[in-house]
């Protein structure tokens, strides 16, 4: 079961991304006119208030960067995601990177068929060259490719299909073997690799980094679903699709590492079946047509007014310790001079 899951992610996937890069090749041309400062997502430090659970009341009050979701291979508006756009909210609590995908979207869901399911993916730049397009954008073909050969193309990936996955249930972590949530890496769509995998010289450890969870809003008044409960509620109800993910910002992989008080370049991607049919791998809707920046904030950046609120107290500090000089220096001056003034003994007075 879970090889054939596997078999088929592949055929998916690899089907998808064979047939993105060829259609790449024959229109010969792409244009992503990117706004840089538009395509912005902020992780502050906020810890201790998110649950992994696909529930989203804990960001409430986290604000979120909305994009329009625009198809991969042909990123042209009149294309777009017609229910809505996508809103990515990131947080960190110093151990952790936390992510919430909303994203508008009537219920559909058919159990065990993860084409008729949404699906979502995240992709992180790791290697200084490593292009959005063409997911990495290594030159070298399956086989060819190496940590040398490909070096500073590496993207890091989490894939999750929500087709076996129970709502609100956690999903990924461990040791990567295959479930609804995977991680991989990649450096370029014929040399995709799940952790652990690919190559010798792999960058990975072989873990599952990432944990997730996904959750409808028209499961308003439920809790605690299990199998049976499958599809979880009526199809075609209008409401909110939630997807929640978390992962260590170091982790044991040689890559893969998120720095605090750093900008790094992620992407979104977001396959939803319209009209009810399957998706196809490369018919994946995309946050911007090149890289979002991602910008994880430090835990205690002196802010303006704290920075000079301290230069006010060190100069009182420095004109306390000044006067403080000067008194010793006055008492004991006092203090060691000849008494000039002589005490009467008391049985002369
Ligand atoms: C990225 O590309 C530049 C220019 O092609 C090259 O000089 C540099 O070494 C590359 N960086 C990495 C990490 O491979
Ligand atoms: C990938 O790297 C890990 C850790 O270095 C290793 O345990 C694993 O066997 C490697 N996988 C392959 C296929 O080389
Ligand atoms: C490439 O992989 C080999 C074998 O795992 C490792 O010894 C080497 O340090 C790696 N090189 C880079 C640049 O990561």
């Amino acid at each position: 079961m879970v090889v054939r899951f596997l078999l088929l992610a592949f055929l998916v996937f690899g089907f998808g991304l064979t047939r993105r890069v060829n259609s790449h090749e024959e229109s010969g041309e792409r244009s992503c006119v990117s706004n840089s400062e538009e395509m912005h997502i902020q992780a502050d430090f906020k810890p201790g208030i998110i649950t992994l659970d696909g529930c989203a009341n804990d960001w409430e009050d986290i604000d979120g960067s909305e994009f329009s979701l625009r198809p991969a291979l042909d990123p042209d508006e009149d294309h777009e995601y017609k229910d809505g756009k996508m809103t990515v909210k990131a947080l960190h609590d110093g151990n952790n990177v936390f992510f919430l995908l909303q994203v508008d979207g009537n219920y559909v869901y058919s159990k065990g068929d993860i084409k008729k399911c949404p699906s979502v993916a995240l992709m992180f730049q790791i290697g200084d060259n490593a292009t959005y397009h063409n997911m990495g954008g290594c030159k070298e073909q399956k086989g060819s490719c190496t940590n040398k050969t490909c070096k500073g193309h590496e993207v890091d990936l989490m894939h999750f299909v929500i087709g076996n996955a129970i709502p609100g249930r956690l999903y990924g972590g461990g040791d990567n073997s295959f479930g609804p949530l995977v991680d991989a890496y990649a450096w370029n769509p014929h040399c995709r690799y799940l952790n652990g995998m690919g190559p010798s010289g792999n960058h990975s450890s072989g873990q599952n980094n990432w944990k997730g969870a996904w959750w409808h809003s028209s499961f308003a008044d439920k809790s605690g679903f299990v199998e049976e409960d499958s599809p979880y509620s009526k199809g075609g109800e209008k409401g909110t699709y939630y997807f929640e993910f978390a992962r260590p910002l170091r982790t044991m992989d040689r890559l893969q590492q998120f720095t605090i008080d750093w900008s790094s370049k992620m992407s979104v991607a977001f396959w939803y079946p319209v009209d009810g049919k399957q998706w196809v791998g490369s018919g994946h809707y995309t946050i911007n047509c090149d890289w979002a920046s991602l910008d994880i904030a430090c835990g205690s950046v002196p802010t303006d007014a704290s920075r000079s609120g301290w230069d006010m107290a060190s100069a009182f500090a420095l004109l306390f310790s000044v006067a403080a000089l000067c008194i010793a220096i006055f008492v004991s001056y006092h203090v060691s001079r000849p008494n000039t003034v002589k005490f009467a003994p008391v049985e002369n007075l």
